[in-house]
């Protein structure tokens, strides 16, 4: 069988590549460890305002953790309970949240801070506010038609 030599090229170069990614990937997964984020807590999605701690939403300080406060929100359409929140400056705080109906958006508009909650998980992050400022938080998840006025505030105050 002739095959033209400038196919010939593109195969070599078209299995070349493949095997380079699959070495790149390989090296990653199986030498540096890295996986995909996976879940660790899960919760009814039916059962969201019965279920410690999103019984109660809001800031909580709490003790002997490596974080100062913990703050609980529960996303629902169109709006994050709770609505607004002020945080001490300088202040490490665990975010703890989750959805009670369909896949919204976290993100803490001006950080680096951006969930997504799904519906039967918990979504968490450890972060500090070292910054005082008002800072917008968004529904970056397409979630119905009050998606664009889905919103809330934190506070980072002196
Ligand atoms: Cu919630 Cu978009």
């Amino acid at each position: 069988m002739h095959i033209h030599k400038y196919e010939k090229w593109w195969l070599i170069f078209g299995t070349g590549s493949l095997i380079v990614f699959l070495i790149v990937v390989g090296i990653g997964a199986f030498h540096q460890g890295h996986q995909p984020p996976s879940a660790k807590a899960f919760i009814d999605p039916e059962l969201v305002s019965e279920t410690a701690p999103f019984d109660e939403p809001g800031l909580k300080k709490v003790e002997g953790k490596d974080w100062d406060y913990e703050l609980v929100v529960v996303a629902s359409a169109f709006y994050y309970d709770p609505g607004e929140v002020e945080i001490p400056k300088n202040s490490r705080v665990k975010i703890i949240a989750t959805t009670k109906d369909v896949i919204h958006g976290f993100q803490i508009a001006g950080t680096n801070i951006n969930m997504m909650l799904e519906p039967g998980y918990i979504s968490e992050y450890v972060t500090t506010m070292n910054k005082t400022g008002e800072f917008l938080t968004v529904c970056n998840e397409y979630c119905g038609v009050g998606h664009h006025t889905m919103k809330s505030m934190i506070k980072v105050v002196d």
